[in-house]
């Protein structure tokens, strides 16, 4: 298709194609946010290390949101200890999300129990599995209770992984304990394939209260 140069197209077919190709362009543009979205949910990632200490690179087909109290998770914030020692609300919006699609939530932390030396890599806080059409976690089924972040060195990062399932995984033994634990190995034995959406918040410790 030839369309720079400039000169005015001139024949009906090439009058055609410019109209096509800049309705494109304009529905295009409409998409833009969600990519630029998207593309920056990696970005942040990827920044962060979350890829590839805890996931692959995926592409993002649904975007997953979580909120402790009224504090919305983004991408690198930092949240105390003591506001997310309980289970945040937890949505999943995508395509698809809807009908009779199931999805599985994974929080973890590569950085147990220090970021220099993680040798504990990773420890498991929560997982949720059959995580119905509608998405919101509260109504799937908890495979792993939720655990708050407890980081006794160093910041730790909190990752949320959501797969998208292509089967029922209410039977699915939970794993045993929570240090040592593999995101990639549960994805793996559960048919999950790579994460269709993933967020991470930082935790330090706070400082003891003092009574005097
Ligand atoms: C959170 O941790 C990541 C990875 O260590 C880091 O890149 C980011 O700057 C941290 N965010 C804050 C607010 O400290
Ligand atoms: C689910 O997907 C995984 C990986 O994508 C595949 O290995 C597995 O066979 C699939 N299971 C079913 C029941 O389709």
């Amino acid at each position: 298709m030839r369309i720079a140069g400039g000169t005015a197209p001139s024949t009906t077919a090439e009058r055609l194609s410019v109209v096509v190709l800049v309705s494109a362009f304009a529905s295009l543009s409409l998409l833009l946010p969600v990519a630029t979205s998207r593309r920056s949910q990696l970005d942040a990632l990827v920044a962060a290390r979350v890829i590839p200490d805890v996931i692959d690179a995926f592409s993002p087909a649904a975007e997953v949101s979580a909120r402790y109290g009224r504090r919305d998770v983004v991408d690198g914030c930092d949240i105390k200890p003591s506001e997310s020692a309980s289970r945040p609300a937890v949505w999943i919006r995508g395509r698809g999300c809807s009908g009779d699609n199931l999805y599985t939530l994974i929080m973890t932390d590569p950085d147990a129990p220090s970021p220099s030396n993680p040798s504990e890599r990773e420890w498991l806080h929560w997982i949720v599995v059959d995580i119905p059409g509608e998405c919101n976690a509260a109504k799937g089924k908890e495979l792993v209770p939720y655990m708050g972040p407890e980081p006794p060195i160093g910041i730790h990062r909190y990752v949320f992984v959501v797969f998208k399932q292509n089967k029922t995984l209410g039977e699915v033994r939970p794993p045993l304990g929570r240090g040592h634990f593999k995101t990639r190995g549960f994805a793996a034995q559960n048919g999950l394939g790579l994460p269709v959406a993933a967020l991470y918040f930082n935790a330090t410790k706070e400082p003891a209260i003092r009574i005097y």
